[in-house]
């Protein structure tokens, strides 16, 4: 990107990330009741910050293929508390063992473990009430339709055949030293990462009324971009800064983790994120629309340094 190019980029994202802020701020629950420590957390855990890149591609995707109405907003909320769950649950001394997250303690350090088990039960939760509450926006017929593939989508993805199957593999592999391959490896970062990629973008898709082909072609497309994403978060853990990145750098290693990195070194690895994304934004292209900002968002990831 040129210079010029590159700092309008910069402010339309920044712009663009406080609009998807404000979303997921409309969609929180409040904190009281019997319940309120246990929301507090979910709310702790989902403020701290964050790329809010589901969100924004599930947004973009949608502009890539038409008008999705107010009822894409309950989805993107939702997506966000999936993958805020999945990074609860993920930090937990059980899984990854990390104390750090987006710049601050996480949350099983300030609420403890259990509070921590329960905040991730409950973001996971509150997903689908909150994407649920999109029936009640519907206008038209076909609107419940898209609603409901769009649900089916979104628990497909995080479910045992989508993240939660990838966190698995990833924890298996830490013991499976010797017996670990190329395909393990591609399917732990196709499921623990670019499924909720795809469910951003496919639901943005759904939403509009796109075509099985064009749902098709997004997903793929998200699949290249998912990957890419993991691998970049790969080596970001290797050669990235806990300043920059918000997280303790390290923890793979820590953890004895297959990644990218581990099994095809630096510079192969840095040179799959940019073929992968490059794949990505050539199918981005190929649509009757065009949608600069979603290209340039898919583009900048390959350099990302957070
Ligand atoms: C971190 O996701 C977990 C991975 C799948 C690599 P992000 O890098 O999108 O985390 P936030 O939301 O910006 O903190
Ligand atoms: C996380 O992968 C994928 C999830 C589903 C949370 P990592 O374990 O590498 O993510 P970080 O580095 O902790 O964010
Ligand atoms: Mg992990
Ligand atoms: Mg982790
Ligand atoms: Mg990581």
């Amino acid at each position: 990107m040129k210079m010029v190019a590159w700092m309008n980029f910069k402010k339309e994202l920044e712009q663009k990330t406080e609009q998807m802020e404000a979303v997921l701020k409309q969609y929180l629950p409040l904190e009281e009741g019997y319940a309120k420590k246990v929301i507090e957390a979910m709310n702790y855990s989902i403020l701290a910050g964050g790329k809010r890149l589901r969100p924004m591609l599930m947004w973009e995707t949608a502009a890539l293929f038409g008008d999705a109405g107010e009822m894409i907003k309950p989805f993107m909320a939702a997506l966000e508390m999936i993958h805020n769950y999945s990074l609860v649950h993920d930090d937990l001394p059980a899984m990854d063992n990390d104390e750090y997250r987006r710049g601050r303690k996480t949350t099983h350090v300030v609420y403890g473990e259990g509070m921590a088990v329960l905040a991730g039960d409950g973001l996971l939760n509150y997903a689908f009430e909150t994407a649920a509450s999109a029936f009640d926006m519907a206008n038209a017929p076909e609107d419940y339709h898209k609603i409901g593939r769009a649900i089916q989508v979104l628990a497909g993805k995080a479910g045992i055949y989508g993240m939660i199957g990838g966190q698995c593999a990833d924890l298996n592999a830490e013991e499976a030293e010797g017996e670990i391959s190329e395909e393990m490896l591609l399917y732990i970062h196709e499921h623990k990462t670019a499924a909720l990629i795809q469910a951003a973008m496919m639901i943005g898709a759904i939403l509009t009324g796109a075509s099985d082909e064009e749902i098709a072609d997004v997903e793929k497309c998200a699949y290249n971009i998912g990957i890419a994403f993991q691998i970049q978060d790969d080596i970001l853990d290797v050669t990235g800064s806990q300043e920059v990145l918000g997280k303790p750098i390290g923890s793979d290693e820590k953890n004895h983790k297959l990644t990218y990195v581990s099994m095809h070194g630096l510079k192969e690895s840095k040179e799959q994120v940019e073929e992968l994304s490059k794949e990505a934004v050539s199918i981005l292209t190929s649509f009757p629309k065009r949608n600069l900002f979603l290209e340039q968002l898919v583009e900048q990831l390959i350099y990302r340094e957070k």
